[in-house]
């Protein structure tokens, strides 16, 4: 989505501004621009459709857009095509207010009829313009209470930065259910939509909560409420390194972050194995709360969904207690059924997602316990649920989600391995096969990733279909829903998953000559059932590329085409090996194919409004 960065200081802006944004790229956008503060009463503003580089050749890289106070914004476009004119900063009709702006203002149509009766005219067709125009319509001299005069008249999502030209020596930030962080530095100070935007600059900064507004100068920074009154904000330190958020050498962020998958799997797993036992010190459930809890339902968007899906096999055979697992968007309408003795599990890499936000919100205003499972430290998820559960990927930004993936997954498993012992619903010899397994991941991670070129071949074999279906059954059908999502996001191949058994209530019509399908066979339970359903597949002309593992390998290899095969496990951690292939195969694709995977065309990491 949209990515913001704004910076008051002694050094040249524009500069900073443009990098700021080239590292909020990976958000996705399809537009930029900057304003800054030109010194000599005006707003210079440029702004282009394309990528960062156009912005930065018009700009000379910033040295032609002078000033040391300014704002920067990435569009993804919501309302109003992608175009120079509808790109941010967007200025009011006088040149008073620069404005830019992640979320949406619901309300924008009443409020431009509104401006126009009065005689101002627009330059675009976005939402955020109405803001820039109604700030200078109430513009009274005092800045701050204009802000808030604007406020009051705008409803929707968003997260503003603000310019004027009466008051250059400062910025005005606000936040409503769209994320905002303030970066404190010594004689400057920055505020940005995500962190990866400050880190170069600054360690500390200052999460804005909803309806704050902030002011922003070179000796400080100061947060109000909505009633202008003071408030105090404790400043976080973010430890990651910047190489984190780095390519290192990868040509792709989504490359580098698959080989990353062992060690993200290991930060997140050892720490949390004590002499052989699952220790959740972070989890601030008690014990009682945890055997009290009598239905589990799982919230999440995405692949966030995805991992909901697998966990919901994995936590109904430990804990024998039902589990939903709801998409975000769909659960906040649906009129959800929810008691005090239900836990809401929400997933999310980001902690940003507004669908699962509201969710969240929605399900904690029912009555249930919230517990969060995310990776963004500080993110509003994070900060709003009853308990939180960090999954220690580090950054991850390639749009394309991978080592967030197994790492949710793998929180799943200690959740479902501690509920299970408080539960008295597991015994010990199954609690520690399964804990003395889960040690073993990362490396048998390594080991399918030492063998990458295996999965590059079938890739160049398979790279110019058309059409992928994806089958399994129980859990394999939950990686192949993930497999599914992988391929077709990056690669733009048209893809389904289904139940392996659904496939002849219709969609075997699909299935011509030519057709690939992934079958995913990973249980000896299912395996004689799910190959029945490969050969009816093949005998309608289906090219079959086969994933199971080491133990089933060459059982398989008799009917398929083609077979990748991951080391084997306990089979409840199956899922963190079988999706390491998929994840290879959708990356080697969408390569051959020659697009431009950590930026996939329509998407965005952050999915931040509704
Ligand atoms: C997956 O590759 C996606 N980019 C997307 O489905 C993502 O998982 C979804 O938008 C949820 O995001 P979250 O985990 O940050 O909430």
């Amino acid at each position: 989505m949209c990515g913001i960065v704004g910076y008051v200081g002694q050094e040249q802006a524009s500069p900073i501004l443009l990098d700021g944004l080239r590292r909020l790229e990976y958000r996705g956008y399809d537009s930029a621009g900057v304003a800054v503060y030109d010194g000599q009463g005006g707003i210079r503003v440029v702004k282009a459709k394309g990528r960062l580089q156009v912005l930065s050749d018009l700009t000379q890289e910033g040295t032609a857009l002078p000033g040391t106070i300014g704002l920067g914004h990435t569009r993804w476009a919501t309302h109003g095509e992608p175009s120079d004119v509808n790109s941010h900063p967007h200025m009011s009709q006088r040149g008073k207010f620069a404005v830019v702006h992640n979320g949406i203002i619901e309300n924008y149509m009443e409020l431009r009829e509104f401006l126009e009766n009065q005689g101002v005219t627009f330059a675009s067709q976005t939402d955020t313009e109405v803001v820039a125009q109604l700030l200078e319509y109430c513009y009274n001299g005092d800045l701050m209470a204009t802000v808030q005069k604007v406020l009051h008249r705008i409803r929707g999502a968003y997260a503003l930065g603000i310019l004027c030209r009466d008051q250059p020596d400062v910025l005005v930030a606000v936040r409503k259910d769209s994320p905002l962080i303030l970066g404190l530095g010594e004689g400057f100070n920055l505020l940005a939509s995500d962190v990866t935007a400050l880190i170069r600059y600054t360690r500390d900064v200052v999460y804005m909560d909803d309806n704050e507004i902030a002011l922003l100068s070179t000796a400080g920074v100061q947060v109000f409420d909505a009633y202008l009154q003071p408030v105090d904000k404790e400043p976080q330190r973010v430890d990651w390194e910047i190489s984190a958020a780095e390519k290192g050498g990868y040509e792709h962020f989504m490359f580098k972050e698959i080989m990353e998958q062992p060690k993200a799997f290991r930060d997140t797993v050892f720490p949390r194995i004590v002499n052989n036992r699952v220790v959740l010190e972070d989890l601030s459930l008690t014990p009682e709360e945890v055997r009290d809890i009598d239905h589990i339902v799982i919230i999440a968007c995405g692949s966030s969904y995805h991992v909901g899906m697998v966990s919901k096999y994995i936590l109904e055979k430990l804990l024998r207690k039902p589990v939903e697992v709801a998409l975000a968007s769909e659960f906040r309408y649906s009129d959800p059924f929810v008691t005090e003795r239900t836990l809401c599990i929400v997933i999310s890499q980001s902690g940003e997602t507004i669908d699962t936000l509201a969710a969240m919100r929605e399900a904690k205003r029912l009555g249930a316990k919230v517990l969060a499972i995310v990776n963004v430290v500080g993110s509003t998820i994070a900060r709003e649920a009853d308990h939180v559960l960090y999954t220690w990927a580090g950054p991850e930004i390639a749009v394309a989600t991978t080592k967030a993936y197994s790492t949710q997954l793998a929180v799943m498993y200690l959740v479902g391995l501690y509920f299970a012992d408080l539960m008295g619903r597991i015994d010990s010899n199954t609690y520690d096969a399964i804990v003395c397994e889960l040690l073993r991941i990362p490396s048998k991670m390594e080991s399918i990733l030492e063998n990458k070129e295996h999965i590059q071949y079938f890739a160049s074999i398979y790279f110019n279909h058309d059409s992928i279906f994806f089958i399994g059954r129980n859990i394999d059908y939950a990686i192949g829903l993930e497999g599914s999502l992988k391929l077709k996001e990056i690669s733009y191949i048209h893809s389904e998953a289904y139940a392996a058994g659904e496939l002849k209530h219709g969609t075997i019509s699909l299935v011509e000559d030519g057709t690939l399908v992934v079958a995913l066979a990973s249980y000896g339970q299912l395996f004689e059932k799910l190959m029945s359903n490969v050969v009816e597949v093949k005998s309608r002309g289906a090219d079959v590329l086969g994933l199971t593992t080491q133990r089933l390998k060459e059982s398989m290899e008799k009917t398929v085409d083609a077979t990748m095969a991951v080391p084997d496990t306990h089979p409840m951690l199956l899922p963190s090996l079988d999706v390491i292939p998929m994840q290879l195969f959708a990356y080697y694709v969408a390569l051959m194919r020659g697009c431009d995977i950590d930026k996939p065309r329509n998407l965005a990491k952050s999915v931040t409004v509704e």
